[in-house]
């Protein structure tokens, strides 16, 4: 770390103003800025996420922003968990330099009429099931980017659609940020880390490893059992768990996201999921 480009202690900032002030400085003098934008409630998994933006930057830059625009469903909106002054003490920890907490009005001072067409990576899977989606995190991520200009950005490989979707904007949009996948983390049990994981209760914690569990285990059968037999498996024995059933599971190409029925269609297949457990949507993908 160059000591002319670190900032000293961690700031929280709210306004795009400051924020342009003091990354103004830092780019001047040549500091490289690694950003990991998140909406809060942060884990394990995000935490990974800026220890590698840490370690590959000179500085760091976090933003904490539930973005009302890629809710496609209001009451997941209302029930994420908001945890501002928890998050920045555990980004403190790590050695986060710039937390970026803008307020709804400071990000839309007027509503976003962008409309993207970044093609059919954003229209499977969540681009299908959860329409505007995705809309609303290129909205939003674009104008993260514009904000923090940074060198890279970090993003974890458990939303892997979302990855494919944002390096489908960043390559239209000509950015020449690097984005850099970061594996998923997981709870001892199998669980992929997620900040939806707290609404769940006791029985439905209980149950959902079983998304992991039979992901991994699916990963055995291949290439003996064809795709169609693989997927039938994992979506039945996941329904067989009480309160949890499949939205989709699909075998995907994992740099074009079209479902395969052979596995000598791709060199990468990637088995992407989403199960609704209770009321509580989540999602995993394991790769083949
Ligand atoms: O992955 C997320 O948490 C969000 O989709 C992101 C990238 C922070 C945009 O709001």
């Amino acid at each position: 770390m160059h000591p002319e480009t670190s900032v000293k202690l961690m700031k929280v900032v709210n306004s795009i103003r400051e924020l342009n002030q003091i990354l103004a400085v830092i780019r001047e003098n040549g500091g490289q800025i690694g950003f990991v934008p998140t909406m809060g409630a942060l884990h394990e998994g995000h935490l990974s996420l800026v220890r590698e933006s840490v370690r590959e930057n000179d500085v760091n830059v976090v933003s904490i922003f539930v973005n009302p625009t890629q809710f496609n469903d209001k009451n997941d909106l209302v029930s994420y968990p908001r945890t501002l002054e928890a998050d920045c003490r555990l980004l403190e920890a790590e050695g986060c330099d710039i937390v970026f907490a803008p307020s709804e009005e400071e990000m839309y001072p007027e509503p976003d009429t962008r409309v993207f067409n970044l093609g059919r990576v954003a229209e499977v899977m969540e681009g299908a099931f959860r329409p505007g989606h995705f809309n609303g995190v290129a909205q939003v991520v674009s104008k993260l980017f514009d904000i923090v200009q940074p060198d890279a950005a970090y993003f974890g490989e458990k939303d892997f659609q979302q990855i494919a979707v944002i390096r489908e904007m960043v390559r239209q949009l000509g950015y020449t940020l690097r984005i850099v996948a970061c594996p998923i983390l997981r709870e001892p049990d199998g669980l992929a880390m997620s900040s939806r994981n707290v609404r769940l209760t006791p029985s439905q914690r209980q149950n959902a490893p079983v998304i992991a569990r039979t992901l991994k285990e699916s990963t055995t059968f291949v290439p003996g059992k064809s795709v169609e037999e693989v997927k039938a498996h994992v979506i039945e024995t996941i329904n067989r768990e009480p309160e949890m059933k499949v939205e989709y599971f699909e075998i995907v190409d994992g740099n074009t996201l079209e479902s395969i029925r052979d596995w000598s269609e791709t060199q990468f297949p990637v088995g992407c999921i989403t199960v609704f457990c209770g009321p509580v949507r989540l999602i995993d993908n394991i790769k083949y």
